[in-house]
C-alpha cells in the first residue's frame, strides 16, 4: 500500500476529477474513497480516463472503498462493494473497508431519528464474514476495518478467517492512540490514518467553536520552521514516521504537491519527542453523529474508552 494516499472525504462532485487527476500526474498512486462521500462516480470516470491515456496503469494504483453502516447485514455487503465498483470502473478493489462499528437502517445515511438504527445491532463478525467471501471472491484484494477500538478488534480477531489487515483511525498529533498503535502492531494490523491535518473542512456542526487548531499549533510551527517547510508537510511527515500510511484530503494542486512532498521529510527524534509531548486525546470527528436522537449507541460503546 502506497504509504501516501490522497484522502477524498469533502471532495465535492465538480472538483474531486480535476483533484484526482493533478493528484495521480504529481505521483499518487493511492486513493481512499468511500461510497458515502458521494464522489465515487467522477473518481471513476477519471481513473479511468487517465487509465486509457496510459498516464497510469490499473496495477499501479492502490484504491480503497468504504461499506457503509446501512450495508452491515451479510445479505447487503456484496451489492455495496458492487456499487463501489461500478461506480469507480474497477473490477477489483484493493482495500474494502467497514467504515464504522455502526449499524443504521438500509438506505439511510446519517441517522436522524430513532427508527433510522437497525433495531438490532449486526455483530461485526456476521459483516466480517460477508466481508471475506468479498476477498475469496476476487472483488478486493485485502480487507479491513475503520474506527476499530482495541477492544472491538480483540472481539473480531478470534471470529475471523482472514484477519482484517488495516484499521483507518483518525490519528494526527493531538489524537496519538499509542495504545491502539500498539496493539495493531504486534498484531500486524496496519493503521491508515485520517484526518491527519486536523480535518479544518469537516462540516461546521462536527466543529467546536474555540478547538485547537493542528495546523496552528506552535511546536508544529516550530518544527516546520527550522527545518524551511510547511506544517501541513511536518504533520504528515510524522504520521510517515510512525509507519503508518496517510491520506491528507485536499483538493488544491499546490497543496496536493506540498503534501506530497512531505514523503521525501526528514524528522529527528528531537522532533518526534516533541510532537509525541502534544498529545490531547482530541478527536476531531467524535462520533457524535452516531450518537443523538435516542440511539442505541453511546460515545463508549463506539470507542471503548471508558
Ligand atoms: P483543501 O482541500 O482546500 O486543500 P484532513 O486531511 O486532516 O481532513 O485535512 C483536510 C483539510 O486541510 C482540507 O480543508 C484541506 O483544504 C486542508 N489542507 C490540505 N492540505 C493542506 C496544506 N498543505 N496546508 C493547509 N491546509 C491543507
Amino acid at each position: 500500500m502506497p504509504i501516501l494516499g490522497l484522502g477524498t472525504w469533502r471532495s465535492e462532485p465538480g472538483e474531486v476529477a480535476q483533484a484526482v487527476r493533478a493528484a495521480i500526474e504529481i505521483g499518487y498512486r493511492h486513493i481512499d474513497c468511500a461510497w458515502i462521500y458521494g464522489n465515487e462516480p467522477e473518481i471513476g470516470q477519471t481513473i479511468n480516463a487517465l487509465i486509457k491515456d496510459g498516464i497510469v496503469t490499473r496495477e499501479e494504483l492502490w484504491i480503497t472503498s468504504k461499506l457503509w453502516n446501512d450495508c452491515h447485514a451479510p445479505e447487503d455487503v456484496r451489492g455495496a462493494i458492487e456499487i463501489s465498483l461500478r461506480q469507480l470502473q474497477l473490477d477489483y478493489l484493493d482495500l474494502y473497508l467497514v467504515h464504522w462499528p455502526v449499524c443504521v437502517r438500509k438506505g439511510v445515511y446519517v441517522p436522524k431519528k430513532m427508527s433510522d438504527y437497525r433495531e438490532v445491532h449486526v455483530p461485526a463478525e456476521k459483516t466480517w464474514q460477508a466481508m471475506e467471501s468479498l476477498q475469496s471472491e476476487g472483488l478486493t484484494r485485502h480487507i479491513g476495518v475503520s474506527n476499530f477500538s482495541k477492544t472491538k478488534l480483540l472481539d473480531l480477531l478470534p471470529k475471523a478467517k482472514i484477519r482484517p489487515e488495516i484499521n483507518q483511525i483518525e490519528s494526527h498529533p493531538y489524537l496519538q492512540q499509542t495504545d491502539l498503535f500498539d496493539f495493531c502492531q504486534e498484531q500486524n494490523i496496519g493503521i491508515t490514518a485520517y484526518a491527519p491535518l486536523g480535518s479544518r473542512g469537516r462540516p461546521d456542526r462536527l466543529k467546536e467553536a474555540d478547538e485547537p487548531i493542528l495546523l496552528e499549533d506552535p511546536t508544529i510551527l516550530q518544527i516546520a520552521e527550522s527545518l524551511g517547510v510547511l506544517p501541513a508537510q511536518v504533520l504528515i511527515s510524522w504520521a510517515i514516521h510512525r509507519n503508518c500510511s496517510v491520506i491528507p484530503k485536499s483538493t488544491n494542486p499546490g497543496r496536493l504537491k506540498q503534501n506530497f512532498g512531505a514523503a521525501s521529510l526528514s524528522l529527528s527524534a528531537a522532533d518526534m519527542e516533541a510532537i509525541a509531548k502534544l498529545d490531547l486525546h482530541r478527536r476531531y470527528i467524535n462520533g457524535e453523529t452516531w450518537t443523538l436522537n435516542g440511539s442505541p449507541y453511546t460515545l463508549n460503546s463506539i470507542w471503548d474508552e471508558n
